[in-house]
């Protein structure tokens, strides 16, 4: 991972996180969006930053009763294959451990890196969501995946 750090995202970091998002995903979402989330019940994220304090990915989570669930994940295109995304989700399964039994995840059926990302990190799936994910070529259906947190 070079000489990136991980950190807690907070609200002030919105922006940031959704301009990030925005060179990661063909529909993005607003800071407005990520902030309801970060803020909203069980919300956390976690940012990395490369050595100049700069944003170089994230992963936004929700942990409710027991379950925990991966909203979304994003590292900057020029800042990829370092092992950002894995220790991104590396730490928000450990920030999850204490209090939840599994973390979730969806991921579209044709993102090969993610899905290679997932497996690695000891992802299942366990399910298919049809239609789940507006692109602009059309829908997408996404993999459902699970991870025990308790092994
Ligand atoms: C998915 C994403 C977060 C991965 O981030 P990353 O920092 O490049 O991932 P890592 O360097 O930690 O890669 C870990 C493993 O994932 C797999 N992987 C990552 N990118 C890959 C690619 N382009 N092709 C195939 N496998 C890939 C590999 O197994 C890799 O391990 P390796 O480098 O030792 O081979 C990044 O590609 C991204 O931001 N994509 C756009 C947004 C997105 O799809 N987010 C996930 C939504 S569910």
């Amino acid at each position: 991972m070079g000489d990136a750090a991980l950190r807690p995202a907070v609200a002030a970091d919105a922006e940031a996180l959704a301009r990030l998002h925005a060179r990661a995903f063909p529909v993005g979402w607003s800071a407005h969006e990520i902030a309801g989330f970060m803020q909203g019940h069980g919300g956390y994220a976690l940012a990395a930053e490369d050595g100049a304090g700069r944003l170089a990915g994230f992963i936004l989570c929700r942990a409710i009763a027991g379950e925990a669930e991966v909203l979304t994940l994003a590292v900057d295109p020029g800042l990829r294959r370092q092992g950002l995304g894995r220790a991104l989700v590396e730490a928000a399964a450990a920030f999850a451990a204490p209090t939840c039994e599994a973390l979730f995840l969806e991921v579209a059926d044709d993102n090969i890196a993610a899905i290679g990302l997932y497996e690695g990190a000891g992802f299942a799936r366990v399910g298919v969501r049809h239609d789940y994910y507006e692109h602009p070529d059309g829908r997408r259906d996404a993999i459902v995946m699970r991870r025990d947190l308790n092994s």
